[in-house]
């Protein structure tokens, strides 16, 4: 997979990339990451790339044609997937990375100020993309949010597949909580069964934890994907839901 990022600071996305598994994924060769100045498609010699917004008001846009121009130079002609973080776009889950790790190539657009011209998510067929109900200051921090999820769901990035399938949403539920040495600390315990090295037991414990979790946390997560989950896990949520005075939540899945 390749992964293109057009920024107007490149200095704040290399570092992150240098280090962790995305560090050894791209070393690698696995994936293959190219960071570019977005000033270098500048209109003009003093390195233009924004304006002020028609109809006044504060803050600048990002020019259409720099944008454009960089996107399609990087393209080279061919079908690439423009990913445009937004906060108006979609909101990314776990179930889009899925989607873009499919693609052989992605471009990520970040934007500064107030965002890009309209016109460069119409030209570009972009896929505008939200990381969430809230702003920050620019698409660098929310691109690599987006790579890094998608990168994950890349074959061969994370070490142990197992990992990503035991991830939060992954299966939609939310993950176990874990715990490592020491086995007493402020008063609380490892939970015994983890010890006991029964394995069938662990899987169990880890399951109804995972139950737990989601159903306390998130339990719309549930209520979606109940019938997709094997039959046994479906048993034990209803069941935890009773336990847990919730059951009127999965209610409608039992109907
Ligand atoms: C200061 S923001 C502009 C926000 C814009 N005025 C609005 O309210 O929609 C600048 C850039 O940061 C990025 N950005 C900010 N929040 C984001 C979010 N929640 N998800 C994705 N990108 C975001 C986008 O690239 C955006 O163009």
């Amino acid at each position: 997979m390749r992964c293109d990022i057009l920024t107007l600071f490149p200095q704040a996305v290399e570092p992150y990339l240098a280090v962790g598994i995305l560090g050894k994924a791209v070393a690698s060769g696995i994936v293959d990451v190219r960071v570019h100045d977005l000033r270098r498609w500048a209109i003009n010699r003093y390195g233009q790339v924004d304006d002020e917004i028609y109809g006044g008001g504060p803050g600048m846009a990002i020019l259409a044609p720099v944008a454009v121009a960089a996107v399609e130079e990087l393209a080279g002609g061919d079908r690439v997937r423009v990913v445009l973080p937004d906060p108006r776009g979609r909101i990314f889950t776990q179930e889009v990375a899925k989607e873009l790790a499919f693609q052989e190539r992605l471009i990520f657009l970040c934007g500064r100020y107030e965002g890009f011209d309209a016109r460069v998510a119409q030209i570009l067929q972009a896929d505008e993309v939200s990381i969430g109900d809230y702003v920050v200051s620019g698409g660098e921090l929310p691109a690599l949010v987006i790579l890094d999820a998608v990168l994950r769901q890349v074959r061969g990035v994370v070490g142990d597949p197992q990992s990503v399938v035991q991830d939060s949403f992954t299966l939609g539920l939310l993950d176990f909580p874990v715990y490592t040495r020491p086995r007493h600390f402020r008063g609380l315990a490892v939970p015994d069964v983890l010890l006991s090295g029964n394995h069938e037991a662990i899987r169990r414990y880890r399951l109804r934890e995972s139950l737990r979790l989601t159903l306390q946390r998130r339990p719309e997560l549930l209520q979606r994907y109940l019938p997709h989950l094997p039959p046994e896990v479906q048993r034990l949520a209803l069941e935890m839901a009773e336990e847990l005075g919730l059951h009127n939540l999965l209610a409608a899945d039992r109907g």
